[in-house]
């Protein structure tokens, strides 16, 4: 076998003949991008080959995704297989850049009434008695009913290994942590007085967790990361389908994403300078998929209508079960489901936002591969996830990516000389568009009269900056000198579809349950997730995603799921309120809805392109 040479990483494998370069990557954990996890479809996984022997000629999918560039060397990982020496450069374009975060820091402290369910409680448990033995496990619940009340208390019996000495290691002075008034989950020997608990929202692009002091209610610590499941694919269905290749599949996606969350449990404890080992409840949310994918649950069927996850009511279970390296007896809750495309990161910023007690009529959106939306108040809730594609988290777009140094985010176009003007994130070069520079993008193409309504370029613009492309006509809005590794960035005409079409299943979505609801007025609109947080509520009317309210009342609310997690540790009955939640909700399924499919044609408009009123006026809308 021959080695392969990974560069900027000097990291070095041996070529099989058999694995292809992005199997390889993986396995040296190098950041190489692979959207489609491997399915030679996204075209993302570019390396550049600068050295081998024999090499094989690009395959048709190369040359349709590459084109020139394969003359310069690129190849897609995922369709290279090599057998002898060769040097492999994973260029900056294909790397995978860590993203922006959005943790809870936009709700500022979190202001809920403290009733965590683990109690602490000091005791000083009597020795034995020469003349009547008592064995130590019954001393020590005696002593917890008579200093504390709690009878018939459960013992973890991890915790009876360690008890006798635990006893005696502080002359029978212990701190007992009892869950929910009915189990022993932890024993410290003296006096404990923290009280630790984990939230952690799994996200499809990334985790992030926060480390909570649950007798002060403060946050100590927050940190994020890169799922590392994105190594096999950016959207969950590239990784159910990766977890259905082989039963090993399953178990990696399992493994790499416990291991994510263990790196930032380890980072959070360091910041706040605590032991793990004191945290001794955690709470999980996350889309269906994600929460399947973490336990290890069978995700095959939700991928297939009417997708039905394994489970819907919220799980309990034990760390040590999954792999979690806080206290192995602390409490892991995993927030409760819906559907299949309707998550425990939904029921949880439904808590966050408060959209179950409102009064008023409250619309929630959460804009991702699929967009979820609720419509709801006090009285009801309707839930419904549209298969809006990944356009505004950058994926099908040409030139899309995640949220990363680099990304455009804003874009603004001279009305005069239609000359753009781009802002990136942390005012790195720019490398491609993120969702909102995307959103961005066609907003303001809509609104400097470059795209009509119907999403096709206006053939009566002339600008330098327009020209016919591989996709049809398309923006160029940055030139090759101007861009990171020489390529143009540009804005397509099948992009503006993608744009288009995504908007239009959220717009139907929205507008389905509007209807469904009696059409109530809406008094505000909640962007969750970091997309809405950035997005400007200017672009999001201009492109009419959501019902047409003033631009103040479209609020982007950030990481509720999050914030919701910690909710339920901080208080045990928003964990039942989550519950409750769950139960109220009506899940509207929208496949083979023909009303949905109704709205969904009457949608594919951007109404606030300049054409808009000739068409109304011709009775197109
Ligand atoms: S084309 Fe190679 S990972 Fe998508």
């Amino acid at each position: 076998m021959s080695a392969i040479l990974f560069l900027p990483s000097q990291k070095v494998i041996s070529a099989d003949g058999r694995r292809n370069l992005l199997e390889l990557a993986r396995e040296l954990g190098l950041p190489l991008q692979a959207a489609c996890g491997g399915k030679k479809i996204c075209g993302r996984c570019r390396v550049v080959i600068e050295e081998t022997g024999e090499l094989p000629a690009p395959t048709d999918r190369e040359r349709e995704a590459l084109r020139e560039l394969t003359e310069r060397g690129y190849r897609l990982a995922c369709e290279t297989v090599l057998c002898g020496p060769a040097r492999v450069r994973i260029p900056e374009e294909s790397k995978i850049l860590p993203p922006v975060i959005l943790t809870v820091d936009g709700f500022g402290d979190i202001p809920v009434r403290l009733r965590p369910a683990v109690e602490l409680c000091c005791l000083e448990v009597p020795p034995p008695a020469v003349e009547r033995v008592t064995a130590d496990r019954e001393r020590l619940l005696k002593a917890l009913e008579e200093a504390y009340g709690f009878k018939k208390i459960a013992v973890d019996p991890l915790l009876l290994l360690r008890l006798p000495q635990t006893l005696r290691d502080r002359e029978n002075r212990v701190t007992a942590a009892v869950w929910n008034q009915r189990e022993l989950v932890g024993l410290f020997p003296g006096r404990e007085e923290r009280l630790l608990g984990l939230a952690v929202d799994l996200g499809t692009t990334t985790l992030v967790a926060y480390l909570l002091d649950l007798q002060t209610g403060k946050r100590l610590a927050v940190s994020s990361t890169l799922n590392p499941q994105v190594h096999f694919g950016d959207d969950v269905i590239s990784r159910i389908a990766f977890g259905q290749k082989d039963p090993e599949g399953a178990v990696q996606l399992r493994e790499v994403v416990r291991e994510g969350i263990n790196d930032l449990i380890r980072r959070v404890a360091e910041k706040a300078g605590v032991r793990p080992e004191l945290i001794l409840e955690a709470a999980l949310v996350g889309n269906t998929a994600m929460h399947h994918l973490f336990l290890g649950l069978e995700t095959r069927y939700l991928a297939q209508a009417p997708y039905p996850p394994a489970v819907q009511e919220s799980l309990w279970v034990k760390a040590r079960e999954v792999g979690l390296a806080i206290h192995p007896s602390a409490a892991v809750h995993l927030l409760p489901l819906k559907a299949g495309f309707v998550g425990s990161d939904i029921i949880a910023g439904i808590l966050a936002t408060g959209l179950h007690r409102s009064p008023r009529v409250r619309l929630l959106i959460d804009l991702g591969t699929n967009g979820e939306i609720v419509l709801g108040n006090r009285d009801r809730l309707l839930c419904c996830s549209t298969a809006a594609g990944p356009a505004f988290e950058g994926g099908h777009i040409r030139w899309g990516m995640r949220a990363s140094a680099g990304a455009v985010d804003r874009v603004r176009i001279d009305p005069e000389t239609l000359e753009p003007t781009l802002r990136t994130i942390r005012n790195q070069p720019a490398q491609g568009l993120c969702g909102s520079g995307i959103l961005a993008t066609t907003a303001e193409m809509v609104r400097q009269g470059i795209l009509l309504a119907r999403g096709n370029f206006n053939p009566l613009v002339r600008s330098a900056r327009l020209r016919p492309g591989e996709d049809g006509q398309e923006l160029v809005l940055l030139r090759e000198w101007e861009a990171l590794g020489g390529q143009e960035i540009v804005f397509t005409q099948r992009d503006a579809a993608e744009v288009l079409m995504a908007k239009a299943a959220i717009q139907a979505g929205t507008g389905l349950l509007q209807e469904l609801f009696g059409a109530p007025p809406i008094a505000e609109t909640l962007l969750a997730g970091a997309f809405g947080n950035v997005a400007d509520p200017d672009d999001v009317r201009t492109l009419g995603l959501i019902p047409a309210v003033p631009t103040g009342k479209i609020r982007g609310v950030g990481n509720t799921a999050g914030y919701g997690a910690c909710l339920t540790l901080l208080n045990k009955n928003k964990a039942r309120e989550a519950d409750r939640i769950a139960r109220k909700m009506e899940y509207v399924e929208l496949a083979g809805n023909s009303r949905f499919q109704e709205l969904l044609m009457d949608s594919l408009l951007f109404p606030g392109a300049q054409d808009f009123k000739d068409y109304s006026w011709r009775g197109l809308c």
